[in-house]
């Protein structure tokens, strides 16, 4: 059965409290619970990980290839912006991944519209809200 990782960056564990009227009503808990079950049902076995620090984020990312996933899905909170560490780590492991944002990142404040990881992922997808989640997790399966 394939493995994929589902990666949720800094003050994504708030999320539900966290500005709701941008990230929803919807707590991390709730979203990986559904997100697990719609993985079930199209027969891969998802996990998932979240850290508000950096070096924790990378080092799963580095880990992935060994321990068997094909795949990752990567919100990086706003690390997206700025981590070139984050960027370094994507790109020098040969996973697919795909970047994910809750939110439309292009319609909100300058310093979001830049995504440092963009250009060594997949493919970016973003404003869904917790579909976007869904929509990368097919994406990777029909790779
Ligand atoms: C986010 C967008 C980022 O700019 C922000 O810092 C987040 C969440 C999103 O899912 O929309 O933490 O990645």
């Amino acid at each position: 059965m394939k493995k994929i990782l589902v990666i949720n960056g800094p003050n994504l564990n708030m999320l539900g409290e966290r500005e709701p009227e941008i990230y929803g009503s919807m707590t991390l808990k709730e979203l990986l619970k559904w997100l697990k079950d719609q993985a079930r049902e199209r027969g891969v076995r998802l996990y998932s990980y979240q850290s508000n620090h950096e070096g924790r984020l990378i080092d799963r990312i580095q880990a992935c290839a060994s321990r068997g996933y094909s795949g990752i899905i990567i919100n990086p909170g706003a690390l997206t912006h700025y981590s070139y560490a984050l960027r370094d780590a994507v790109k020098s492991q040969p996973l697919p991944v795909i970047e994910v944002h809750l939110s439309d990142i292009e319609n909100r404040e300058d310093f979001r519209k830049i995504s440092v990881l963009r250009d060594v992922c997949v493919a970016q997808i973003k404003g869904l809200g917790p579909k976007g989640y869904l929509q990368a997790l097919e994406l990777l399966l029909e790779r």
